[in-house]
């Protein structure tokens, strides 16, 4: 079946960014000139999804402004003749279908995707998470996913190898034996949720974009509190990969982490270098820089 319908959880209350997000959606936080979650539902979308919902709470009403029309700004733009701008406009709030559905309480991943689970009704579907970009112009890595399921069905995850120091970071994946379908992609034996490194099972960490069948709600139902007291995905894919093949699949492309401030200023840098119309002005403001 294809997969038409994408989840991007936006509930979190991104502590990591206060005091910024005391009032702004972190999703709404910039790279270069567009808010983080503009490049997520843009990557949605360049993989084929048409309808994406949204998991917000409160404080993220801006988000779905952001994706609808803006009739006053859409006047202004007209009567300059601003048809760039008006574009953008167009392009943003038309890329696809949105949903927004609210999770009430903090109660993890796990529980975000659940809180979507009518709304995904039978289909497989995919989840992005707000805080990883992976760049790969050609093939976006929800694509690369896609394209696994399409070959064996299943529930595909995003994993690459990280340095032991940052695995307590990630869920972690255990694999029978590295290739066993073709270089790129393992069948998952089991996940554990940011363990410490002597307890990981591998260095093979999950990152935020999956294939999920929809199977995992009934899982999800079931899935007890994990991990800092939450409901966890990663717990609920451990649990139905002994039923159902899980893959996990090294993803190609260069992946960032904008989930605090280092994360959001790099990552912002590597995407203003790309832009033709950014590029100059930055690289000359580098290059006036001594650093050690
Ligand atoms: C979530 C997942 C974790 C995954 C990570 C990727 O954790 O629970 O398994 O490795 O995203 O970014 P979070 O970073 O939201 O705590």
């Amino acid at each position: 079946m294809p997969i038409r319908k994408a989840i991007i959880p936006a509930a979190g209350l991104g502590t990591r960014m206060l005091p910024a997000t005391k009032s702004v959606p972190k999703e709404m936080l910039p790279l270069a000139d567009r808010p983080t979650i503009q490049y997520i539902v843009e990557e949605a979308v360049a993989s084929g999804i048409q309808h994406i919902t949204m998991i917000t709470s409160r404080v993220k009403r801006a988000l779905e402004d952001y994706f609808d029309d803006a009739p006053e700004l859409r006047a202004v733009l007209e009567r300059k003749g601003d048809t760039a701008a008006l574009e953008m406009l167009d392009h943003t709030s038309r890329m696809a279908q949105f949903s927004f559905t609210r999770q009430h309480e903090p109660r993890g991943l796990g529980h975000a995707v659940l809180v979507a689970r009518d709304l995904m009704g039978a289909e497989p579907f995919g989840v992005l998470l707000g805080d990883d970009l992976v760049d790969h112009p050609e093939r976006p890595c929800l694509r690369q996913l896609m394209d696994v399921h399409e070959r064996h069905g299943g529930c595909v995850i995003a994993v690459m190898r990280v340095p032991r120091e940052q695995i307590s970071r990630y869920g972690i994946a255990a694999i029978d034996s590295y290739g066993d379908l073709d270089a790129r992609t393992h069948r998952v034996q089991g996940l554990v949720e940011k363990p410490s490194p002597e307890q990981a099972p591998s260095n093979l960490a999950v990152i935020g974009r999956y294939v999920l069948t929809p199977s995992i709600f009934d899982v999800l139902e079931q899935t007890p509190p994990g991990r800092g007291g939450e409901i966890q995905l990663t717990d609920a894919l451990h649990t139905l990969g002994q039923s159902e093949p899980v893959y996990a699949y090294e993803f190609e492309g260069t992946r960032y982490d904008t989930g605090d401030p280092v994360g959001l200023i790099t990552t912002s840098l590597a995407y203003a270098l790309q832009r033709p119309d950014l590029a100059p002005g930055i690289r000359a403001y580098l290059r006036t820089l001594r650093l050690d």
